[in-house]
């Protein structure tokens, strides 16, 4: 425990619904995945999640139900019922069918929160094409990056976001289309791009779903590493499994909720939990395509009635300082459970939400690679401040020493591990299995994170094992960034470090050398600036840069990220015997 942080008993913010672990060391005994694969519909052992999550509940009791009701940015509101959902992705799916696309071809989105996006996620599924979100604040570099490592054939996006595309068109020879949804901004459609408008309209509501089997490809997640080009994580159709079960079991899931995930689909939270989960499990959600404001927030939880909220630290941090008495002067008392991903909460977080909502905030931890939730603060279990709590019922995470045996010693740190084969595991990194195949060693899978053990089972983050870079729950790759500086003419060598924020966690500072001929003044910083935001778009670009005289590095030229924080941060500089400069 954390002093100060006492565990927080289940009483407090006592369940308004019967917790769906009502014993999670009984569960866990008797577990077995082909329970859950009893509770999906998957005839002669077929399985597509896109039947699981629209057309199941379509076809059955849940018709009427809505399955989306849609908040625009401007605040009107749209509701898709699961029997229109059938009917909008079985148009999107003839409608890519008619263009040619084909199964395993790789299709990316790039589309604000708005319900074509969702529409389009799953028509791409039913034709059993592989899905692949990217992030609307992502800049041309990075959607290009993604683009070319998975030789995506087709592009679907907005008037707004096509710019981004156009930029480096040229530069992507797999990329033969570019859909423009255009009837929500209006506008023209150009030539060499197809509106979606024209294509999906007049396709039928009838589609018969792409016979997809539990190893077909169904999602791609772009992840960053520390070195190299962002890695492609792939997922199957089977993840539907993890993502139905950790959807009833982590997020309570109840008929009658109504689900509100923060998560933008760029992003694995988005897709996993802002709709595999909830939809498989026949629930509402609510989307807002609007951005953060702890105002706005608190109304949409207010007017929706949300009863289940699934958001990030950073977004706790942020409605922490406008205060609890912002959250009090609005009627929250739908709200029954909340949970927080994607980085670590503070203990103050955790017992912040008793103070603003009555509720404590459950945090869980997972990652791109894992597909879904590997352990989690249950609603019926007490609350270690602190913790991401204890595994998952099906899944076997835990802390390994540096042989790979796993540590009997409560407290000891390790490395964070889960043992292969739960379902919504990763299958490769796209066009890369070589490091795919370097994750799993001695029968594990190395998470790259690590973490502690107490004596029951609660499992506490300590760090990651590698430089990538945590900010507000996104996860950057200093490479991406250090490659995006250099490009520049003033810039000779760049490195890049996570730098600690109160809000974001980490942000993004770079340190550069400059080229020849070159002097530091604000103009250039600026220059940089600019030129990285254009490139490489807010969500990657650095926050900070710093111009210094030499950048530390290795006798073999590598660049000393490590060395660059420590000083940044004014610690020990730890085992300098390989610097260059020392
Ligand atoms: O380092 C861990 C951190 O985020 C990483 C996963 O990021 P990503 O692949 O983008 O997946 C996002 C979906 C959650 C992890 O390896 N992380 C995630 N959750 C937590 C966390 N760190 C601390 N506490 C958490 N609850």
């Amino acid at each position: 425990m954390i002093e100060g942080y006492p565990e927080i008993p289940k009483t407090i913010g006592e369940l308004k619904a019967a917790p769906q672990i009502p014993d999670w060391s009984a569960m866990r005994e008797s577990w077995d995945w082909d329970d859950v694969w009893e509770e999906l519909d998957t005839p002669d052992g077929l399985i597509n999640k896109a039947y699981e999550c629209i057309d199941r509940h379509a076809d059955g009791a849940r018709a009427n139900k809505a399955a989306i009701i849609w908040q625009s940015a401007s605040n009107e509101i749209e509701t898709y019922t699961y029997s229109d959902m059938k009917k909008q992705t079985n148009k999107v799916a003839n409608a890519l069918k008619s263009i040619g696309i084909e199964k395993g071809e790789r299709v990316f989105l790039l589309a604000d929160r708005i319900p074509e996006l969702y529409f389009s996620c799953f028509g791409i599924l039913k034709i059993g094409a592989i899905m692949a979100p990217l992030f609307s604040a992502f800049g041309p570099e990075p959607i290009k990056d993604r683009i070319d490592r998975a030789e995506g054939c087709t592009v679907i996006t907005t008037p707004k976001l096509l710019p981004k595309i156009n930029a480096i068109r040229d530069q992507l020879p797999s990329l033969r289309n570019v859909i423009v949804i255009n009837h929500r901004e209006g506008g023209d459609v150009a030539d060499s791009d197809i509106s979606y408008s024209s294509i999906v309209d007049p396709a039928s509501e009838e589609f018969e779903i792409e016979k997809t089997g539990a190893e077909d490809w169904s999602v791609m997640h772009f992840t960053s590493g520390t070195t190299g080009l962002p890695k492609g994580a792939a997922h199957v159709h089977s993840a539907i499994v993890s993502q139905y079960a950790t959807g009833k079991y982590v997020l309570d899931f109840n008929d009658d909720d109504i689900y509100w995930c923060t998560a933008d689909p760029g992003w694995v939270t988005g897709t996993s939990y802002g709709m595999f989960a909830p939809f498989s499990n026949g629930v509402t959600s609510v989307i807002d395509e609007g951005g953060f404001g702890a105002k706005r927030w608190y109304e949409v939880v207010q007017n929706h009635k949300v009863t289940v909220w699934y958001t990030a630290p950073t977004a706790i941090r942020l409605l922490m300082r406008s205060g609890a008495k912002v959250a009090r002067e609005h009627d929250l008392s739908s709200l029954r459970y909340v949970m927080s991903v994607g980085e670590p909460l503070n203990p103050e977080g955790v017992v912040w939400g008793i103070e603003a909502f009555d509720l404590p905030i459950h945090d869980n931890w997972w990652q791109t690679e894992t597909g879904a939730i590997m352990c989690a603060n249950y609603p019926s279990m007490p609350i270690r401040p602190g913790s991401m709590g204890r595994p998952f019922p099906g899944v076997h995470v835990t802390v390994v020493d540096d042989e790979g045996n796993e540590i009997a010693e409560a407290e000891t740190e390790g490395a964070l591990v889960v043992k292969p084969g739960w379902p919504s595991q990763f299958r490769t990194y796209w066009n890369d299995q070589e490091r795919y195949d370097s994750r799993f060693i001695n029968g594990w899978y190395y998470t790259g994170d690590r973490a502690k053990m107490d004596a029951d089972g609660y499992i506490w983050f300590l760090g990651r094992d590698d430089d990538v870079i945590n900010t507000a729950g996104h996860l950057v790759s200093p490479f991406e960034v250090e490659s995006a500086l250099i490009e520049h003419e003033a810039v000779a060598e760049a490195g890049v470090i996570g730098k600690p924020d109160e809000v974001a966690m980490e942000v993004v500072k770079a340190f550069v050398t400059l080229s020849d001929g070159f002097e530091e003044s604000p103009e250039l910083l600026r220059a940089l600036n600019r030129h990285c935001r254009t490139r490489l778009g807010p969500a990657v670009a650095p926050r900070e840069i710093a111009v210094i005289d030499i950048l530390p590095k290795t006798r073999s030229g590598k660049i000393m990220r490590r060395l660059l924080k420590a000083r940044e941060l004014g610690l020990d500089e730890g085992d300098t015997s390989t610097l260059e400069d020392d």
